[in-house]
């Protein structure tokens, strides 16, 4: 059985989804590993890391998917390479479903069975194969380093002979996986750290990190988590409740940190023009929800802009920052992924009804077949 890993094409993409390690144990299960010439540069990982894995080389990506039973990607992979894969095949990667849908009709036409790791439900079983919370992880790491870098004051405390230097004052907004890591963080940076959340759960994770958890809480609160463990969209009363006291604690801050998202939903809009006016000069703002349309309405796509006095980072996907920590993390996801669907006989066996497949598999034979697709697309 063939697994292809073609380069990924999109631009700011570094990330590759197989490391020589995930290399190493697909070929023990019986696999033939093809990688495309180069996939794995924007993480260091040379042809010949991955040749002395175990995988053969192709020189392009319609060699690398030709024939192959599985394809593992990062992003969605290219028209050509899509047109180039056979009828049957299995395209395991985030492929955005919620994104231009088009693209999935032309997967079911092609007879492929498609599966999105971003629906990867939140179960026990699937912890180890969730890539949402692998590289939202490594976001919120960088998210801090990259405002750190930008700030112009250090972050922890420092009594020196010269003066006292006052430590550094950071607020999160979203305490979920980017959130809980850009705490830890910022704490052990030496910042003074507060963040805030819908969900009434993030309280106590907040303060075992050192945090200070600051919310509005409502009787919508106590809904606001949905079975998966994601937030629901506030209504408009608590929005206006939680602006409220979000300008309150923003004014005091240097850094803010946004990692707040409902799943299938623009981000909520959490940080206004007139909250950035009243931040200190100098501050920084890192809205890693900007590719949901941003939990600051100033943040652009791709760029650090500067308004009010205040440096707004809207990078694209903050954990291609990191591809090599950011590839191993989220090639062993796709690793775990796969390994259970291995029978010891070395084919594919696939249990259709499985929750983590109902879960992730968008299309199969010849139709999109997620009931949240099928319902958007109604
Ligand atoms: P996410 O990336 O969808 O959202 C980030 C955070 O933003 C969440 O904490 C969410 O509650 C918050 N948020 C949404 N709207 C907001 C608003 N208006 N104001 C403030 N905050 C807002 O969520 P993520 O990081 O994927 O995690 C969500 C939950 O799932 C967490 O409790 C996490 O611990 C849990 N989780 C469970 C896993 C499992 O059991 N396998 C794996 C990973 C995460």
């Amino acid at each position: 059985m063939k697994l292809a890993i073609p380069c990924e094409r999109h631009t700011d993409e570094t990330r590759v989804a197989a490391s020589p390690e995930t290399v190493k144990k697909l070929v023990g299960l019986g696999l033939d590993v093809v990688v495309e010439t180069g996939a794995g540069a924007g993480a260091s990982i040379a042809d010949a890391d991955f040749e002395a894995a175990g995988a053969s080389i192709a020189p392009d990506a319609v060699a690398a998917v030709t024939d192959a039973d599985i394809v593992f990607c990062v992003q969605r992979p290219t028209a050509d390479a899509v047109a180039a894969m056979k009828r049957g095949a299995n395209l395991i990667g985030m492929l955005a479903p919620f994104r231009d849908q088009d693209v999935l009709q032309d997967y079911a036409e092609r007879g492929l069975a498609a599966f999105a790791m971003e629906f990867m439900p939140r179960i026990t079983r699937a912890q180890s194969m969730d890539v949402l919370s692998s590289q939202a992880n490594l976001a919120g790491y960088r998210a801090v380093i990259e405002a750190c870098q930008l700030f112009g004051r250090a972050m922890p405390m420092m009594m020196t002979a010269a003066g006292t230097i006052a430590p550094g004052r950071v607020l999160v907004m979203g305490a979920g996986v980017a959130g809980l890591q850009a705490i830890a963080t910022a704490r052990r940076l030496g910042a003074i750290v507060s963040a805030t959340d819908v969900r009434p759960a993030a309280k106590e994770q907040v303060e075992s990190l050192g945090g200070n958890f600051v919310m509005v809480e409502s009787e919508e609160t106590a809904a606001a988590e949905t079975a998966g463990g994601y937030a629901r969209e506030m209504s408009e009363e608590y929005q206006r409740a939680q602006a409220a006291l979000i300008a309150e604690t923003l004014k005091k801050q240097d850094i803010a940190i946004c990692t707040a998202l409902i799943p299938g939903r623009p981000a909520p809009v959490l940080i206004t023009e007139e909250m950035v006016k009243s931040m200190k000069p100098g501050s920084v703002i890192v809205d890693l929800a900007v590719e949901q349309g941003g939990n600051c309405p100033l943040s652009k796509p791709g760029e650090c802009v500067e308004a009010h006095g205040v440096r707004i980072i809207g990078y694209r996907n903050m954990p291609g920052r990191l591809p090599v920590d950011a590839s191993a993390l989220y090639a062993k996801n796709l690793l775990n992924f796969l390994k259970p669907l291995i029978a010891e006989s070395g084919a594919l066996e696939i249990d259709w009804e499985d929750e983590i497949i109902l879960g992730t598999l968008l299309t199969r034979n010849g139709a999109v077949v997620h009931p949240a697709l099928m319902a958007t697309a109604e």
